[in-house]
């Protein structure tokens, strides 16, 4: 029977928050965070019952190094590794992460308590390599001025692009998530013409509607980030969000690409940094560049409501 999975396929909402953390050495941290990885549904309940409309969710990720701490001698997820650097024409880093929050509701308000609760049993025992809060942008755009989104897969096709199937049968109900934080130059971006973003992208900037494919430049990010399996189409589940601060500027995306098949995901980086064929890359990257990159497991519900000792 296939495992509960973590409520990966949940709405998306109007906040989230994204937490990369750094687990310390010993078994007394270990300890602390099993305990507490049990405890994530009953805190999200504790918090999201005072609202259903808030409509909040956690998922957790384990990264590569953290899960042979945590289950030495145990199989692991066969896409499991630490996010694999691509030195292409644009450069994405792999960045540190023992554990990835991902923490989404209707109001920043539930994100800020659950992760507050979080942390206050991880605080003593781990460091927080990156926190990004996340809000939904006017037309559920992101900071570059286009809808984000949109060709996400729905219904079965949703659950079959991010949840492990009979692919993994030790790990069904898991699922791959890579997460990247990308910082805009927004005054570059605005400087290029409106057509012109349009064919980087290859959809219409103010209807949101997909560009006809002879229309679409080789290297549209719709067409690098279309794969195919077999002669198949394949997709991934996305939940990018834009973030930023006034006051030091760094504004961006955060992408977060949920996979039943992380190779999906790793396919579609290479061939927006390297490019197909290589040198044909991703123009977003000439404004857009990742400073963080990182890959978890998901495992199932209860996987996590049981862990193996
Ligand atoms: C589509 C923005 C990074 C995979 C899109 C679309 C936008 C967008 C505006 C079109 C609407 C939609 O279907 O969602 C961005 C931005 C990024 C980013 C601003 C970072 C700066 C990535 C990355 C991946 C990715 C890193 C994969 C590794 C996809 C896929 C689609 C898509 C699969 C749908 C293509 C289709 O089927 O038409 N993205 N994206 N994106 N993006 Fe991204």
């Amino acid at each position: 029977m296939t495992a509960e999975p973590q409520p990966i396929e949940g709405n998306l909402t109007r906040a989230s928050i994204f937490l990369v953390l750094t687990v310390h050495d010993g078994d007394a941290s270990l300890t602390t965070l099993r305990a507490l990885l049990a405890d994530v549904p009953a805190l999200v309940r504790a918090v999201g019952f005072r609202s259903f409309a808030a409509d909040l969710s956690c998922v957790v990720g384990l990264g590569s190094d953290l899960w042979d701490r945590l289950f030495p001698g145990l199989p692991r997820p066969k896409g499991l590794h630490p996010f694999k650097e691509i030195n292409g024409v644009h450069q994405a880093p792999s960045t540190p992460g023992d554990v990835l929050f991902h923490i989404r509701a209707e109001s920043p308000g539930y994100c800020f308590e659950l992760a507050s609760l979080l942390m206050g049993r991880l605080s003593e025992v781990s460091d927080i390599a990156d926190e990004t809060h996340g809000f939904k942008y006017f037309d559920n755009r992101d900071l570059l001025g286009f809808v984000d989104g949109t060709e996400n897969p729905n219904g079965r096709d949703r659950t079959a692009a991010a949840i492990i199937a009979d692919q993994e049968p030790d790990f069904t109900g898991g699922s791959y998530v890579i997460v990247q934080k990308y910082l805009h130059d927004v005054a570059k971006w605005n400087a290029i013409p409106t057509e012109r973003q349009e064919g980087i992208i290859g959809r219409f900037k103010l209807s949101d509607v997909e560009m006809p494919d002879a229309q679409k430049p080789s290297f549209a990010h719709n067409v690098l980030t279309t794969i195919t399996e077999n002669g198949v189409e394949v997709d991934i589940l996305r939940d990018n969000m834009p973030f930023g601060s006034v006051k030091n500027g760094d504004n961006g995306t955060y992408f977060i690409g949920y996979a039943c098949d992380v190779t999906r995901t790793e396919r579609m980086l290479d061939r927006m940094f390297i490019g197909e064929p290589p040198g044909n890359y991703d123009r977003l990257l000439d404004v857009s560049t990742p400073v963080t990159g990182s890959l978890f497991f998901v495992p199932s519900a209860d996987f996590l409501a049981d862990l193996p000792q």
